[in-house]
């Protein structure tokens, strides 16, 4: 597999490789590979003759210095079940020097305002770091597709408005959520929870689940009280936001409009260890 950890041997590759007709698609991930990550690169196999996955664990997009020395760096085996996918795959692994030319800083962008709830709320500085990151990755990488999980569907937005503010020429594809045997959205993070965590964990789409059946009786706010008082029966659980929102702005919904799209969207903390799901309501 050709893994490149410097972005001037990736670009000499990548121009020697493209033609008028090739496709690029671009996973960009932060390693510590799971069956998530590898159904967005199976995807984009699938959809593009030369496929790029990069592994970065970006430091201007965590808030929190703690999570960002415990996340977990597994090179080694990510490369492993790369190959084991398809030996074509290139790996682009950086080091923070070869993104950002010396000290790591944030861009300041504007998302017209999709930053400010939920994970912008709660990690002041996310959005602007994960803008950088992006940006800076698909100017090196310049794909034709990158791929997104739904996962995270703040970024997911953010990174489509990107696109659009800025008229990059890339075709942002969305990907369901990949989920563990319980439900459980899979995450690198979950490495960091216990056996019984990860099994208590699986409440959080539980929740999610009575939340869509909740939802065409119910109000949101309504909803959104049923969602905390729950919680507060599993004190192993800190409901850090919940809520039912417009898709396409993230706005909250107050009164359901029927031409809209709705979302809910759930952070909690396990043993300080944060969890994020969400779920499509109509
Ligand atoms: P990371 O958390 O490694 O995720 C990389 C990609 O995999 C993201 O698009 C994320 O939404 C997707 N993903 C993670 N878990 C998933 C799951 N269970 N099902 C489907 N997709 C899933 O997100 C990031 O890295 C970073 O913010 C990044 C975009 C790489 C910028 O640094």
């Amino acid at each position: 597999m050709p893994i490149f950890y410097g972005k001037a041997s990736l670009m000499d590759y990548l121009k020697s490789i493209k033609t008028i007709h090739s496709t690029v698609g671009f996973v960009p991930t932060m390693g510590a590979l799971h069956q998530g990550h590898l159904a967005l690169i199976q995807k984009s196999l699938a959809e593009n003759t030369n496929t790029v996955v990069s592994i970065f664990v970006n430091p201007t997009q965590f808030n929190n210095p703690e999570d960002l020395a415990k996340y977990p760096r597994t090179l080694e085996e990510d490369v492993k079940k790369l190959t084991n996918l398809d030996p074509n795959i290139i790996l682009y692994s950086p080091s923070v020097e070869d993104i950002y030319d010396g000290q790591p800083v944030s861009l300041s962008f504007d998302f017209d305002g999709l930053e400010y709830p939920m994970e912008g709320k709660f990690r002041p500085g996310h959005f602007n770091g994960v803008g950088t990151v992006v940006k800076r990755l698909f100017e090196i990488v310049e794909p034709t597709h990158a791929y997104f999980g739904e996962k995270d569907f703040q970024q997911l937005q953010i990174v489509k408005k990107m696109v659009a503010k800025n008229n990059l020429k890339v075709v942002i594809v969305g990907c369901p959520i990949y989920r563990e045997s319980n439900n459980l959205a899979m995450s690198s993070r979950n490495e960091r929870l216990s056996a019984q965590e990860r099994d208590e964990a699986a409440i959080i789409y539980q929740i999610l689940t009575s939340v869509k059946a909740k939802f065409p009786t119910n109000s949101a706010a309504k909803i959104s009280e049923w969602v905390q008082k729950f919680l507060k029966k599993n004190p192993q659980f800190t409901l850090e936001y919940f809520t039912i929102s417009d898709e396409a702005t993230l706005i909250t919904c107050n009164r359901k409009n029927k031409n809209k799209k709705y979302r809910a969207f759930i952070a909690v903390l396990v043993n300080n260890i944060r969890l994020i799901d969400t779920i499509s309501l109509n």
